[in-house]
């Protein structure tokens, strides 16, 4: 995917960890608007390519913001993003969106955790704005590190349930109660940690059919050992690719002339998501929704595979 390079035009201290860095087109020109609940590949100085959740106005066009939380035991690139200064440069890839709001829901429960509020920034604001009927329930281990907390309050108070310094073991029951007679036609959005995201899905589960619920991951899923592989074919264009054991189909196809595109390269992006034509993917990626992976029609390339011995793909 191609990049572009941006101004960091402004910084602001959100919690003691989050910074909002706000992003402007080098060249002057307008942002754009994206739609809402999308983010944006961030190569930071450091090099290292990271996924962000865009939380400016989706309908804005001046800025993009991304709001970065510092994880110090990280490889760095938040780290790295935190010592910016206005006027320092960053490059940015589109925006994608992997957690897209229905269009035919009904209802929308938002719930985030810690700094997985950002996605449901620009989701709440869209929803508001456009008087579509949801709510947002926000888990925070205190007011301090509740990123955004107090603009939410102000702006969308009858929307949001703030659920500050809840105990662990006290969360299932309040998305329990959230959801306990969900009518037909609601969904589900959630971002944060990983447990709290699979604890969310598996008890939106007993509720909402899988379709219902989506998720926001931004963290690669453990891979099996590159030695439990097995060599197949893959067929694009009407050209026969053979895979080995150590080498991802994206690698193969891009090697072999074919245009994917890549980012992540570890199944969190969605940047190489290809058409399954034919052939029976396994999934190792941690981007797909659940209905998206049994329907067996769309897969990442740069981490899944397949147990059989050929697939047919298409470009998405
Ligand atoms: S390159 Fe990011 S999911 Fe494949």
């Amino acid at each position: 995917m191609p990049l572009v390079d941006v101004i960091v035009t402004d910084i602001v201290q959100e919690t003691p960890t989050v910074k909002t860095l706000y992003l402007s087109n080098a060249d002057g020109t307008s942002m754009g608007a994206y739609s809402p609940g999308a983010h944006i590949d961030v190569v930071g100085p450091t090099s290292i390519t990271r996924q962000y959740s865009l939380c400016s106005r989706p309908d804005g066009t001046e800025t993009y913001a991304v709001a970065v939380k510092r994880e110090d035991n990280s490889r760095g690139g938040s780290v790295a993003l935190h010592e910016l200064k206005v006027g320092d440069t960053l490059r940015i890839s589109e925006p994608r969106n992997l957690l897209g709001i229905a269009v035919d829901a009904t209802k929308h429960v938002l719930v985030a955790a810690g700094i997985g509020i950002t996605p449901m920034l620009s989701m709440a604001r869209h929803m508001h704005v456009n008087d579509i009927d949801f709510e947002l329930h926000y888990f925070s281990r205190s007011e301090q590190e509740a990123a955004f907390l107090p603009l939410l309050r102000d702006r969308c108070p009858e929307r949001l349930h703030a659920h500050v310094g809840v105990a662990r073991d006290d969360q299932a029951a309040l998305i329990g109660a959230a959801l306990a007679g969900a009518a037909t036609g609601t969904h589900l959005y959630v971002c944060g940690p990983d447990g709290f995201m699979i604890k969310v899905a598996e008890l939106a589960g007993q509720h909402l059919p899988p379709e219902s619920v989506h998720i926001e991951n931004f963290h690669a899923t453990e891979q099996p050992v590159a030695g439990s592989n097995t060599a197949f074919e893959v067929e694009l264009d009407g050209e026969t690719f053979h895979v080995p054991a150590d080498r991802s189909i994206a690698q193969v196809l891009i090697d072999g002339g074919g245009d994917v595109d890549t980012s992540c390269q570890e199944g969190i992006c969605g940047t190489c998501i290809m058409t399954v034509l034919a052939g029976d993917p396994e999934h190792r990626d941690s981007v797909l929704s659940t209905s998206e992976r049994e329907s067996g029609e769309v897969m990442a390339v740069c981490v899944s595979r397949t147990r059989g011995e050929r697939l047919v793909l298409d470009y998405y």
